[in-house]
């Protein structure tokens, strides 16, 4: 693998942001686009700008191989969501850009970072174990709530 650049998304990205999504497979969308619920918040960033979130990327040359965002930035604690590119998951790169985001929103001065997942996404609940998320318990959409601290 080449290097990875890090960034958070910038206007010209939008043709191949709205191509991830497009790419992304049907149990993959299950996890994370029910409704086309995230594509279409991300296209509105593009659109419209969104003030309460936060888009990053982890690119190969130029081409976008996760994504990531943060949501009500200007709160204490926030949200985030991460998606990777179907044909390069399980190597690795959720888990370097969770620890990226993590890093961000702790330099940002966030007190914790909250997500929710569906308890049959096994991979995704090792990849938040693994960078440090804690069960907080159920969320009312049947999902499991994790919440990721940081130290003071
Ligand atoms: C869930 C998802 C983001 C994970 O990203 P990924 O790149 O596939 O996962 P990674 O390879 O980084 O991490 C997963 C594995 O690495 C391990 N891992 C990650 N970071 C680690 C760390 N710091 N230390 C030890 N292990 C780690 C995990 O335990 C896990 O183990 P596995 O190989 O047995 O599956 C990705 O699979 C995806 O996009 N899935 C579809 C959309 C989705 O479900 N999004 C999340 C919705 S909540």
């Amino acid at each position: 693998m080449n290097e990875l650049i890090f960034r958070a998304f910038a206007p010209e990205d939008k043709a191949q942001v709205q191509a991830f999504f497009a790419d992304m497979g049907e149990r993959s969308a299950s996890f994370f686009n029910v409704d086309h619920g995230n594509e279409r918040r991300t296209m509105e960033f593009f659109e419209n700008g969104k003030r309460d979130h936060r888009f990053f990327g982890l690119f190969e040359d130029g081409r976008l191989l996760a994504y990531a965002f943060i949501w009500d930035v200007d709160r204490t604690v926030v949200w985030f969501g991460i998606a990777v590119r179907d044909g390069v998951q399980g190597r690795g790169l959720g888990g370097r850009l969770t620890q990226l985001v993590l890093e961000e929103c702790r330099r940002a001065g966030h007190a914790a970072v909250l997500l929710r997942t569906h308890p049959d996404n096994v991979r995704a609940r090792k990849l938040y174990e693994a960078q440090g998320f804690e069960q907080l318990g159920t969320h009312p959409s049947g999902e499991i709530l994790y919440m990721r601290r940081f130290s003071l």
